[in-house]
């Protein structure tokens, strides 16, 4: 309990010396122009302090922050623009950015995150660029970009992705570029969601042609939008249950066209058929043609 209280005294405390800072210039070795804070390279080791709080636009690259200092960003409501490239940050939360729906541009490449969870970016509704390049994501959860409905700019370069889901991501209308090369990818059946996706949208990734598959070892080194065409004998029995009754459904089609354009024809032809009988006895059936005598004597010869 005393414990606690002493923590979250210390919280307040900190929220108020902020409070009495308001007006702070510039965190050292900063450059500050106004609504811009520049602490590139300037050989931070954790967030900086005392930003200006109407800063709009940070640039943070080329330190060594190991984390974002949530209580410190959170401040910094009008922020459009962070650049934390080039750090070492293992890790961001939905926390870190509770209050940057306004952020529009987010570059957080060359760290060392491992994951992109499903409410990571789930606040930042503004966003339109967001650079993850170069890092160790291994695994970007379903539905990680829903809430970025206006996102333009995707670079997932040079993690450790082997799958993606794109479900979701193929679905945000605003997408003008996607990055997915230098990742070992898998091409296994569950890279055809992609494989498909990189097929049909090209000019969507500027870089598919340095999007290859690593395993498995026959795959290695074929462009992953190549890939379905080479592994779709494969996983044709699993995943298209529905062309299956499709086949089917042609087949039957084709049966019963089959049957009624038979039984049309053969309508006609009896039609037309009965047709020619008329007119022929019209016109040329002639008695004496058939004697009634020998026929009596041919049935007879049958019967005996
Ligand atoms: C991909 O994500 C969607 C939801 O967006 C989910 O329904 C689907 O099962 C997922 N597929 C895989 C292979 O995980």
């Amino acid at each position: 309990m005393f414990l606690y209280l002493r923590r979250s005294q210390g919280l307040l405390w900190e929220i108020l010396l902020m409070g009495a800072t308001i007006a702070a210039d510039c965190p050292p070795k900063c450059i500050c122009d106004i609504f811009k804070v520049n602490c590139r390279n300037k050989g931070f080791v954790s967030f900086p302090k005392n930003l200006p709080l109407n800063t709009r636009y940070l640039d943070l690259s080329r330190n060594s922050i190991t984390e974002i200092n949530s209580l410190q960003i959170n401040l910094l409501s009008d922020l459009v623009y962070l650049d934390c490239s080039h750090n070492a940050i293992s890790e961001v939360s939905k926390l870190d950015f509770l209050a940057g729906s306004r952020v529009a541009y987010l570059d957080l490449s060359y760290n060392t995150l491992k994951r992109v969870g499903a409410t990571t970016f789930q606040t930042l509704a503004s966003l339109i660029v967001l650079k993850l390049a170069h890092n160790k994501i291994r695994n970007v959860q379903n539905n990680a970009f829903d809430s970025n409905i206006g996102i333009r700019e995707l670079d997932l370069r040079n993690n450790s992705l082997t799958f993606v889901n794109v479900t979701a991501i193929k679905t945000l209308s605003g997408l003008h570029s996607v990055y997915l090369s230098g990742n070992p990818w898998d091409c296994q059946c569950t890279v055809k969601d992609l494989s498909q996706w990189l097929q049909k949208d090209k000019s969507l990734f500027p870089d598919d042609k340095d999007t290859v598959c690593r395993s498995p070892n026959s795959m290695a080194g074929i462009k992953v939008s190549d890939a379905l065409n080479n592994i779709l004998h494969i996983c044709l029995a699993p995943l298209d249950y529905f062309d299956y009754i499709f086949f089917v459904m042609v087949g039957v089609t084709i049966f019963i066209s089959g049957i009624i354009v038979a039984t049309i024809s053969g309508i006609i032809m009896v039609y037309l058929d009965r047709q020619r009988k008329y007119t022929e006895t019209d016109d040329d059936i002639e008695p004496v043609l058939y004697p009634p005598a020998k026929s009596n004597m041919r049935f007879s010869q049958i019967n005996t």
